[in-house]
């Protein structure tokens, strides 16, 4: 019996494998309007046996964007765009999520295919806003501090967000806390310099953060499960610790906040990461060991036996793949087949399922 394809109940959810589709930023919607490509690109995953697929990097509010072609979340309309996704999904089996975030200090960029530099505002940028004004490296522009109402606001937009997430037919949100983005920014002592409230102190830190999950939690249905993704660690001396993801994902777990998505790095351009297959599973298997709470290893996860060992060893209750499903959006099909697991293939193509 493969443990990686063995259903998965959160909530009132049920996933029918733990194989979940990473976030993947696709640089290609218009005033945050996913498109005819985004129908496809997730849907394609869907059938390929994914049991969660999870939209981009989608963001609360215009300068949230990490770029001007990001998808968004910030008004009716942009809830209507995305139904027709979540229809298609649904109707595989699959379960359809979306990723909520903002860039903070790493917002109005350029496509990473046309460099992804900071696009000035005198060509139709904007001046991104952060915990404090520190620049993300040479050539980004000094981010503008938030204020206390600023601060609100957020908070507010990420509830407004859920709720119309709710509204296009999604039924798992994932909050991006991680890879250098707006919540990281918060998070990390290297990006946060503030002397209020949300600034010093490890308590201080994680307010912005956790204020959030809550007022998520709060409007987002009991029924339905809230996974967060964090950057286990800034990969730099003094910055932010696996120890203090510990510590949070206890924080958020008393929250409601059902999975923690273990990732890493991105909060400042020169840390030095060791990357290998695999790299960030021990992360997830450390939070899932210290607080209980269930995590997802995501990172170099290419292999059906290694996603296999993830789940069978207890180290995630789930493994999220990226690159690998752009390879092949029928990868889980494959993994189900090299496992010894004998799970449907959409009806269209059954005629093509490998017999014996
Ligand atoms: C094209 C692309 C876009 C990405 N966009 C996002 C994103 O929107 N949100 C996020 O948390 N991670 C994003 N990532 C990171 C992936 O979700 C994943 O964590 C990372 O690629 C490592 O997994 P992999 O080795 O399976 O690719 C992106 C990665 C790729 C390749």
């Amino acid at each position: 019996m493969s443990s990686l394809f063995s259903p998965l109940e959160i909530r009132g959810v049920r996933f029918v494998n733990r194989i979940f589709v990473s976030p993947m930023c696709q640089y290609s919607a218009e005033d945050g309007m996913p498109g005819e490509w985004h129908l496809v690109h997730l849907g394609s995953r869907a059938v390929g046996g994914a049991a969660l697929v999870i939209a981009e990097a989608t963001a609360v509010s215009p300068e949230g964007r990490i770029s001007p072609w990001d998808t968004g979340m910030w008004s009716d309309e942009h809830a209507r765009s995305f139904s027709r996704i979540t229809r298609f999904i649904s109707e595989q089996g699959a379960v359809p999520g979306i990723q909520l975030g903002h860039a903070g200090r790493k917002a109005s960029t350029e496509t990473p295919w046309r460099g992804g530099c900071p696009i000035p505002q005198e060509e139709g940028g904007w001046q991104p806003v952060a915990p404090s004004p520190l620049p993300f490296a040479e050539g980004y522009p000094v981010p503008r501090e938030m204020t206390r109402e600023d601060i609100e606001r957020i908070v507010e937009s990420f509830a407004l967000a859920a709720r119309w997430s709710l509204q296009a037919g999604f039924r798992v949100v994932e909050l991006h806390m991680a890879h250098g983005y707006l919540l990281h920014q918060f998070l990390s002592p290297l990006t946060n310099r503030r002397e209020d409230g949300y600034g010093g102190s490890f308590e201080n830190r994680v307010r912005l953060p956790l204020e959030v999950a809550e007022a998520v939690r709060e409007v987002w249905p009991d029924e339905l499960p809230l996974f967060v993704r964090i950057s286990a660690t800034d990969w730099v001396e003094g910055g932010w610790s696996l120890e203090d993801s510990v510590k949070l994902s206890r924080r958020l777990k008393e929250i409601g906040v059902d999975l923690v998505d273990c990732s890493s790095g991105g909060v400042v351009p020169n840390a030095k990461i060791e990357v290998r297959p695999g790299y960030q599973v021990p992360f997830a298997e450390v939070v899932r060991r210290e607080t209980g709470v269930m995590t997802g290893a995501v990172g170099l996860i290419t292999e059906p036996e290694q996603a296999e060992e993830i789940v069978a060893g207890g180290r995630a209750d789930a493994v999220l793949l990226a690159r690998q499903l752009l390879r092949d959006p029928y990868w889980p099909l494959h993994a189900a087949r090299a496992l010894g697991a004998d799970v449907p293939w959409p009806p269209q193509y059954e005629r093509a399922k490998p017999r014996g």
